[in-house]
């Protein structure tokens, strides 16, 4: 019978997320709001610093990404002001700028751009590290944090400050996303009232939810794809931000689990009323943290042989 109902109800559902794809992207509408405009912008400095970053930078790449960020930044500055995005942007172009001259490529459109409002040199472009700046840490030290992750459902019930979950998220926010586009955002409560209201949408915090220091509600601001072919993309970046939370947690020495969020629309929908949560944000998961009591028992959740994940090609 359910079997039944899902096969008429699989296409609405899907029609719920697709619907609220092509109305918060740029896929199928203009850039025409700060973060949908930001998205285009943080995606072409990107792509300048990824060329600089690249062993043998070819001088006066990339002219057409340099054209729409001629015309992006400054609308963006017109609309909404200068910020941290469109500061960035200038970093990056003027060390393109200075990279190019160094090759004898002039652009004088860049140049006159540049002119009017110099860079900071503050972030954006790219840094040198030396090897043991890339790696500041010991063999076992490193091996032992990313083998004992485990997921924690003992908690004593003390709350997580702000100031940690602040740390925690910063930590967090180290996580890759497509052209460094940072779609992830993080719902946070930490008061019991407020855990309940978010943990109650949720099915599997049974009998460990009422001693969590912290609830996550971790979402993708659909806003930052500008393709279709990124339909699925907040799925991507925002479960890789979800690992890296539960990572930094864990550095924290914070416990933390997972909390699934595989729920059909109508529960998405009623959720997300209840919680303020915009309809640019697709939920991607709940996480569950807090101080894990001195023994903690935990599921072993056995691996799988490595041959049966590991295929070469
Ligand atoms: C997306 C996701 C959702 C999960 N949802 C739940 C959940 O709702 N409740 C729960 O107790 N554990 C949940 N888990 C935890 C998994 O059971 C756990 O990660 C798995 O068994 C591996 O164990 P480990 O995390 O201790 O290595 C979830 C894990 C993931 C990645």
């Amino acid at each position: 019978m359910r079997r039944l109902a899902n096969r008429v109800l699989i296409v609405p559902n899907y029609v719920y997320d697709a619907r609220r794809f092509m109305s918060s992207s740029s896929a199928a509408r203009s850039a025409d709001d700060r973060e949908r405009l930001a998205a285009h912008i943080t995606m072409d400095y990107h792509r300048i610093e990824k060329g600089m970053a690249l062993p043998a930078p070819r001088a006066g790449f990339g002219q057409d990404v340099i054209e729409r960020l001629l015309v992006h930044i400054p609308q963006y500055e017109a609309a909404y002001g200068a910020d941290a995005t469109t500061e960035v942007a200038r970093n990056a172009l003027t060390e393109y700028q200075a990279f190019n001259r160094a090759n004898g490529v002039v652009n004088t459109k860049l140049d006159a751009f540049l002119s009017g409002r110099p860079a900071t040199n503050g972030e954006g472009g790219t840094v040198e590290l030396t090897r043991e700046q890339l790696f500041p840490f010991s063999d076992d030290q490193a091996l032992s944090f990313v083998r004992s992750r485990r997921s924690v459902r003992q908690f004593t019930g003390e709350t997580i400050p702000n100031e940690v979950i602040e740390e925690a998220v910063r930590l967090a926010q180290r996580a890759p996303s497509v052209c460094n586009r940072q779609a992830a955002r993080v719902y946070v409560a930490n008061q019991r009232d407020r855990m309940d209201q978010a943990l109650k949408f949720q099915n599997g915090n049974r009998g460990f939810g009422d001693r969590l220091g912290a609830v996550f509600v971790i979402t993708a601001d659909m806003r930052a794809f500008t393709t279709l072919g990124e339909r699925n993309q907040a799925w991507v970046d925002g479960g890789i931000f979800a690992m890296s939370l539960a990572m930094s947690l864990h550095s924290l020495k914070l416990g933390a689990c997972m909390l699934n969020w595989s729920v059909p629309a109508r529960h998405d929908k009623r959720a997300r009323a209840a919680l303020g949560i915009d309809d640019n944000q697709a939920i991607i998961t709940m996480l569950g943290a807090g101080y894990p009591v001195e023994d903690v028992r935990i599921a072993e959740s056995p691996r799988r042989q490595l041959d049966s994940v590991l295929h070469w090609l």
